[in-house]
């Protein structure tokens, strides 16, 4: 693992003003309006939707936990009254009679086909009964250190295949058993990969001349976070696909719209190295066929996942669904420094599109965010033909808009953002909140320029095009930034999955890079490991609720519909980070040998159970 994220390079030449600068802006105007007022830890400002009025009752506690200390052992805690269990770690066969997990990493391409993929990301528990359901599970990218026996020094066609097996997602029935959740056989299990036969719908269609390619539509890549839709389907995002394609040709030149999205000779994976599919000169429109959200049909294991075009083609991060007057709404986040927020909102019911058979994502207005110094925000429709995405500016057609959807916001002036992760929607409020994990900044008048520590902004929608927004808290440590309103049982940095579960509590899962994971000298290292905590909304309480492994991310968020069952995602435990080392092929356990502990195995990414001893509400 190099020392340099790529997420914190910006492509974005656009020269829209940065986020930056209109939160500085934005920061000093409130401070003047609530100045000398009591803010809760954590919270910058009060907006008269989260204040309550003076003559409310007050509310129940929604956290009943004891915070857990940050630390930085190789182990998961959680809060006392709680058990944790470990399911589906990478490699499990999803059948009885499949191929058992090999810890010396020997397992063959058609093996791991066939077990769960490496990685795992965003995640979603579908309900089959009270005791029964689905778990659809992204695998975001694999570590050559760890799924190969010897490393990726010389890479292979058998190599390659083993790596595209790992990605995608998995779908599994789990079951609770005698108390504990397990997965199950059923024939709803299956792996969807890199090299799994896909679909395309909406206005860019398979057979578009940008998406012929030498090999038929197939795979899904670097499944980041997902998001459930309301009719029960599935959406997994492609965030940083560009790493798969390069080229060993020497004349091949990016052109600006690769440049845009990161796509480069020497791509990052080198997987055209061994297969011609990967090579951007050789077999130039398969890298085109990424950067999609991709619907998933667990209930229909036959059905092929479909890339749903209209959403738009940029580094999705994830796709959180809600509705506005019977239409489906999607937000998504594009994560790289200076990247944008996107909705899409659907025409007419989804409800009534459904019944007549056609997606409710391919038909509506794909929208990117705008953010303004007073509070106030437009959503800027990216429309072939409006503003100027017209044929006289070189946009040939909505196709064209939906290809190149990061250029169409730069033309129509959308807000850079410090990497904008997960979006959730408070379930009684409606206010939309988002993580921007951190940036690099640069400007010295900002206050948080750079910001290593990250943010969370929330905003009210007023409308389709309108909404009015405000910070929600700052991340980060105290005692390196003194505007931090955190404190010991609570301090984190860069946060990445958000979700609010049922009674309105929000949960907050972090991923500092591995470049700065307990590093003092990037004020890191009081915050230790990644983590998930635990917010309030309406006070501004915030409890570190658990701690991950040494060199993992914490991700993956999904409860049971009676909230009783927390499922998240442990990924990437064990890998190079510049605090604890770098693992090997002779030594995959140099960071971490989670959760086996097998002197002679390897860490693995694995989903976490937790359950409360009594029974209760995660988090009551
Ligand atoms: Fe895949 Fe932005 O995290
Ligand atoms: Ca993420
Ligand atoms: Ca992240």
């Amino acid at each position: 693992m190099t020392s340099l994220d790529p997420d914190d390079l910006s492509s974005n030449t656009s020269g829209n003003r940065p986020f930056q600068e209109v939160m500085a802006a934005r920061v000093s105007r409130r401070a003047v309006v609530v100045g000398g007022t009591a803010v809760a830890a954590g919270f910058l400002t009060a907006t008269p939707a989260q204040a309550a009025p003076a003559s409310a009752p007050k509310k129940r506690d929604l956290l009943g936990f004891d915070a857990v200390p940050a630390g930085s052992a190789d182990a998961v805690v959680v809060p006392e009254g709680y058990s944790v269990d470990v399911l589906i770690p990478w490699g499990t066969p999803i059948r009885s009679n499949g191929p058992a997990w090999r810890k010396d990493a020997s397992n063959t391409a058609a093996e791991q086909a066939q077990q769960i993929g490496f990685n795992h990301d965003g995640m979603a528990y579908f309900p089959l009964s009270h005791n029964r359901g689905l778990l659809a599970v992204n695998h975001e990218y694999t570590d050559a250190v760890m799924i190969y026996p010897d490393g990726d020094a010389v890479l292979t066609k058998e190599k390659v295949d083993k790596a595209l097996a790992g990605h995608g997602v998995s779908v599994v029935q789990i079951a609770k058993v005698n108390g504990k959740w397990r997965l199950v056989d059923s024939h709803y299990n299956r792996r969807i990969t890199g090299s799994t036969p896909v679909a395309f719908s909406g206005p860019v269609p398979a057979d578009h001349p940008k998406l012929r390619a030498n090999n038929p539509p197939m795979g899904t890549l670097n499944n980041c976070s997902s998001g459930p839709t309301p009719w029960g389907t599935y959406v997994t995002c492609e965030e940083n696909w560009n790493q798969y394609f390069g080229t060993t040709s020497t004349t091949w030149t990016p052109t600006p719209e690769h440049a845009r999205y990161g796509v480069s000779r020497n791509g990052g994976a080198r997987w055209h190295e061994a297969d011609p599919r990967f090579d951007v000169a050789a077999n130039p429109h398969e890298v085109n066929r990424f950067g999609w959200g991709v619907e998933i049909d667990p209930r229909r294991p036959d059905a092929k996942p479909v890339k749903r075009t209209a959403l738009g083609r940029f580094k999705h991060e994830g796709m959180t669904f809600t509705e506005s007057r019977g239409r489906v709404v999607a937000y998504s986040g594009d994560d790289q420094t200076g990247d944008y927020i996107y909705k899409f909102v659907g025409s007419g019911s989804w409800r009534v599109q459904r019944l007549f058979g056609r997606s409710p994502l391919d038909h509506g207005t794909l929208y990117v965010a705008k953010f303004n110094d007073d509070g106030t925000g437009q959503w800027l429709p990216l429309v072939h033909g409006q503003g100027p995405l017209t044929k006289a500016n070189g946009w040939a057609d909505q196709a064209d808009v939906l290809l190149r959807t990061r250029q169409a916001a730069d033309a129509v002036g959308a807000t850079p953002m410090d990497r904008p992760e997960w979006i959730a929607v408070h379930p009684k409020t409606h206010e939309v909140f988002v993580t921007l994990t951190n940036g690099n900044g640069g400007n010295a008048a900002n206050p948080r320029t750079p910001n290593p520590y990250g943010h969370i902004i929330k905003w009210l929608e007023k409308g389709d095009t309108a909404f009015e927004w405000d910070i929600f808290l700052l991340a980060g440590d105290p005692q390196y930034d003194p505007s931090v309103e955190l404190d010991e049982t609570n301090i984190f940095g860069s946060p990445d999955g958000i979700g609010f579960d049922r009674d309105g509590r929000l949960w907050i899962q972090t991923d500092i890079s591995n470049s700065a994971q307990n590093r003092p000298d990037r004020g890191y290292d009081r915050i230790g490991n990644n983590q998930l905590l635990a917010a309030d909304p309406r006070t501004g309480e915030i409890r570190r609720f658990l701690v991950g492994p040494r060199g993992c991310e914490i991700t993956g968020l999904t409860f049971t519909p009676d909230s009783r069952t927390l499922f998240v995602n442990v990924q990437h435990p064990g890998e190079a980070t510049n605090f604890w080392g770098t693992p090997t092929p002779a030594n995959p356990r140099a960071v971490s040998n989670w959760p086996d502990f097998d002197p002679n195995g390897r860490p693995r990414a694995a989903t976490l159970v937790i359950r409360k001893h009594d029974g209760g509400v995660i988090g009551s």
